[in-house]
């Protein structure tokens, strides 16, 4: 099987790669990866020599780009390329319509032209909105609140309407938020950690009682395989780990994990439209036979070893944080 993985250089797209190549020794990798701001060779570094991976430096916003690619005999199409950090999509929402909504068009129409087997979206829990008491499901409405919602919803949106007026053959899922090794140090809990290691404090926005639902990334690559082999072209499937923290919570055992007290933590101006809770009902899923091997607290024990050992990883990309220009854009 050829796979054509977009956004094959990121956090989660290089733990895919990784994980079809050490299981499926005659699957093939086709990388596609326009090498933005969060997508680093490094994370492939390991593979980037198997005669089954090919990378690939090009954006998924090019149709002939794309178009020669899926051309070549693709068989299914993985888009893990995106725009994915919702404060960047506060201060520019424009670069998340061009990649999330933009360049899933480009795919599809690709997808449409070459009649590939498979188009796998990966997607978000976000574009439900937030909920309160209970979890989503595959069939509830789209809500989006960030731009960076939105842009998603969109895409999937342009995902449904070329399956039902052209047959493309797209399965959207639906995940929960995602950490482990490799994760930009922008997000919540890489930011934190790293921070943490740095001896800095940890920016939590109000009152911290928001709500994640949290998974392994090894577990996300799992259910994308298991969605690719066993899932239903048309469907939409939630992908969750049931691991739900309270922000608060999270700090506190990454305290406790990097023996750090409470003064490492500052309450700072809240995101603006900061969603409260998600939570996804990923019961479609796991009839179908996956489920997550990592709990919460293991994976966060392999998280924190991970970061601890590859300074010479996150170091370079922390020093280009965008999380300062950020913090002086809305945090005073
Ligand atoms: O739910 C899936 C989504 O999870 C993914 O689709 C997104 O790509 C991913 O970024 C994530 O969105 P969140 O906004 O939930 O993730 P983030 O890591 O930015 O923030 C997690 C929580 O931590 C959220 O309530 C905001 C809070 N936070 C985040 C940062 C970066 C802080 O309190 N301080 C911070 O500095």
């Amino acid at each position: 099987m050829n796979i054509l993985v977009t956004g094959g250089c990121g956090f989660m797209g290089s733990h895919f790669i990784r994980h079809i190549l050490a299981t499926y020794p005659e699957y093939s990798i086709f990388n596609l990866d326009a090498l933005t701001y969060c997508g680093n060779p490094e994370n492939v570094k390991d593979i980037q020599d198997q005669s089954r991976y090919q990378f690939i430096k090009g954006d998924i916003t090019n149709q002939d780009v794309v178009n020669a690619l899926v051309s070549r005999g693709i068989d299914v199409i993985v888009n893990y390329a995106a725009e994915t950090h919702v404060d960047r999509s506060i201060l520019d929402p424009k670069s998340f319509v061009m990649t999330d909504v933009i360049g899933t068009h480009t795919l599809l129409e690709a997808a449409k032209k070459y009649a590939v087997k498979k188009y796998i979206q990966i997607s978000t829990d976000e574009v439900f909105g937030a909920i309160t008491v209970g979890s989503f499901t595959e069939e509830s409405p789209f809500q989006p609140n960030s731009p960076y919602a939105a842009s998603k919803a969109s895409g999937d949106l342009l995902c449904r309407a070329y399956n039902k007026t052209y047959g493309v053959p797209v399965i959207a899922t639906h995940s929960v938020n995602c950490y482990g090794p490799y994760q930009y140090p922008e997000k919540f809990i890489s930011l934190f950690i790293t921070n943490l290691l740095e001896e800095k404090k940890v920016p939590l926005y109000g009152d911290g009682a928001q709500v994640r639902e949290w998974l392994y990334v090894t577990d996300h690559a799992r259910a994308i395989d298991h969605i690719i082999h066993h899932g239903t072209v048309g469907e939409r499937y939630g992908i969750g780990s049931g691991e739900e923290r309270s922000n608060r919570d999270v700090v506190d055992n990454m305290l406790v994990l990097l023996e750090k007290n409470e003064e490492m933590v500052q309450y700072v101006t809240d995101r603006p439209g900061h969603d409260r809770r998600y939570s996804i009902d990923s019961s479609k899923l796991r009839i179908l036979g996956w489920t997550p091997e990592y709990s919460f607290d293991e994976g966060m024990r392999k998280t924190v070893e991970w970061y601890r050992g590859h300074p010479e990883w996150w170091r370079p990309l922390k020093n280009a944080s965008f999380n300062e220009y950020y913090k002086k854009q809305y945090q005073q």
